[in-house]
């Protein structure tokens, strides 16, 4: 197969989708969607994140140390792209109806919703040219009780949380089907 070169770009390869957890200056929740996630090993499993630009998630990291990882199902792509599109400076961000919960061992907002919540504290950050890198050790996951069910196959409980993936700026669903592009699920959310 002959090969083209391009520059700087991931796409074709698919990526899972979080909804990261802090709380506000004023102990309200805020959550953002990222997809730059991956994990690293240091004596135990961890998570690496990149966030670039200035975004209130950021801030709210740097502030606090902590915040939630939430797996994003196609149930919630209205609401996740909605706070993908949506910056947390607009005051009237979070001014919708959701089942929000708190950490188990960390003070972070969860998403109760998702089935698989990491809380994550910040152990390592890396300020690079407007970006940086937050290593974090995972202090806890919280997995729906389904999840544990081990009379069910991994098949069939991954088939029905259904993660959403993205790569070209497009959703797409468990089973490979385009699920709109960036910014589209979330015209269903505005609606109401
Ligand atoms: C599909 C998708 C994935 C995103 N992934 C990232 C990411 O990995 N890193 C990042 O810095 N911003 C990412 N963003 C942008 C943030 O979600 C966006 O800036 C959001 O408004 C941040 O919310 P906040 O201001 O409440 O922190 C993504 C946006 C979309 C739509």
């Amino acid at each position: 197969m002959a090969k083209i070169s391009r520059q700087g770009t991931n796409d074709f390869c698919p990526q899972t989708l979080f909804l990261y957890g802090t709380y506000k200056e004023d102990g309200t929740p805020d959550f953002g969607l990222f997809c730059w996630f991956s994990y690293c090993w240091d004596k135990t499993l961890g998570a690496m994140v990149c966030i670039g630009g200035e975004k209130l998630t950021k801030d709210r990291i740097k502030a606090g140390h902590v915040f939630s990882a939430n797996l994003v199902t196609e149930k919630m792509l209205p609401m996740a792209d909605y706070l993908g599109i949506k910056s947390g400076y607009d005051a009237d961000k979070m001014n919708f109806q959701a089942d929000i919960g708190k950490g188990e061992v960390l003070n972070v907002p969860v998403l109760m919703e998702s089935p698989v919540n990491f809380e994550l504290e910040v152990a390592q950050n890396m300020v690079l040219d407007g970006g940086e890198v937050f290593l974090c050790r995972i202090k806890n996951v919280l997995y729906n009780e389904e999840l544990a069910d081990e009379s069910s196959s991994v098949v069939e409980r991954l088939k029905k949380i259904a993660p959403v993936s993205t790569t070209c700026e497009t959703y797409f669903s468990y089973t490979g089907e385009a699920l709109g592009a960036w910014g589209e699920p979330a015209k269903e959310f505005l609606k109401g």
